[in-house]
């Protein structure tokens, strides 16, 4: 194998610029050549390709969003546009991919491996952690982190004010960043889609919390939870219970800024590992960390099966929060 291309797609996320870096310096010190894909597959469908070198990735390590930019290609769910998409690869001598990003990004790989015979290795890269095969995933630290820090701030307007807050973080389908950033937040309660919230307990709990002296809550709102959005849980606790409330969506915030220690290690290791892995004949897999150890999940695993989250942190955030 003598070249290979990376590109980031979907969502960006905090570290994905240290896991460029990552993939070129190893790829280069490996002997092979490093070609960007810009902008995700709408990139590769336009064959928007540039030389990395060694210096191509300074100073970025530290740098949130991606320096290849990234996209959500509709053409690319056509077989058109994937077709489109192995044949720029192939005329630019690419012989095998690193896409970093979630579950969009590796249900495109799978196919492009699978219809066109493309080398591909997955690298997790989403604020979500929803990804199957990995612990963590690149940017969930520091989303996680942004999260907290909001949560913090807004405790002191809560408590001022004596407030019930709903604070709405992101996190698509999945609970990871809801719940890590609520009980890091010791929040009174957090929506998860992956536990079922009834919405008459919550309110009333919240009315039990200011008869036993709470002057102020925290409801974290994971954006998928089954009840709906913060906006609409808010105003039917206050229709039930009629408490004094704010709402706080967190939003795009999570997605950008300086990465973590430990994103911009997971990204660094994570790096290293794809290129390794290609060198190494792997292709149609993911490159993971569970246990401080690289692990190896075929591609397709890592959306069809589901990450779950950790039971004992539910448990123990309503023990928490009496
Ligand atoms: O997957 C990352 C994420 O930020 C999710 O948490 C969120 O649901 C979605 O992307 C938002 O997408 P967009 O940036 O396209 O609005």
């Amino acid at each position: 194998m003598k070249r290979i291309g990376v590109m980031t797609s979907g969502g960006d996320a905090p570290g994905m610029n240290a896991c460029i870096r990552a993939v070129v310096r190893s790829g280069i010190y490996n002997g092979l050549e490093v070609i960007g894909i810009k902008r995700g597959y709408t990139g590769m469908i336009e064959g928007d390709f540039t030389q990395m070198d060694l210096r191509s990735v300074s100073n970025i390590l530290q740098r949130g969003g991606t320096i290849l930019k990234t996209s959500r290609c509709e053409e690319f769910l056509t077989r058109e546009g994937r077709e489109l998409a192995a044949k720029r690869l192939k005329e630019a001598n690419i012989e095998g991919v690193i896409l970093i990003g979630g579950d969009g990004t590796f249900r495109g790989g799978v196919k492009l491996a699978s219809e066109f015979r493309v080398k591909v290795v997955g690298v997790p890269g989403t604020i979500d952690n929803d990804v199957y095969g990995t612990e963590f995933t690149i940017g969930y630290d520091t989303a996680v982190n942004t999260a907290l820090d909001a949560i913090d701030k807004i405790r002191d307007t809560a408590a001022s004010h004596d407030l019930v807050f709903f604070v709405e973080v992101m996190g698509r389908t999945a609970g990871f960043i809801a719940l890590e950033a609520g009980v890091g937040g010791g929040a009174e309660e957090i929506l998860i889609p992956e536990t079922h919230t009834n919405i008459n307990e919550l309110a009333n709990r919240l009315k039990e919390g200011i008869e036993k002296g709470k002057t102020s809550s925290i409801v974290v709102v994971a954006e998928g939870d089954e009840t709906g959005d913060a906006v609409t849980i808010a105003k039917e606790v206050k229709r039930l219970v009629n408490i004094n409330y704010r709402v706080t969506v967190l939003g795009h915030i999570q997605r950008g800024g300086t990465p973590t220690a430990k994103d911009r290690l997971l990204a660094s290791r994570l790096g290293n590992a794809a290129v390794e892995a290609l060198l190494n004949g792997k292709e149609n897999i993911m490159v993971g960390e569970i246990n401080q150890q690289i692990t190896y999940t075929p591609l397709k695993e890592t959306y069809l099966k589901k990450k779950l989250i950790n039971k004992e942190l539910v448990k123990l955030a309503s023990i928490l929060s009496i």
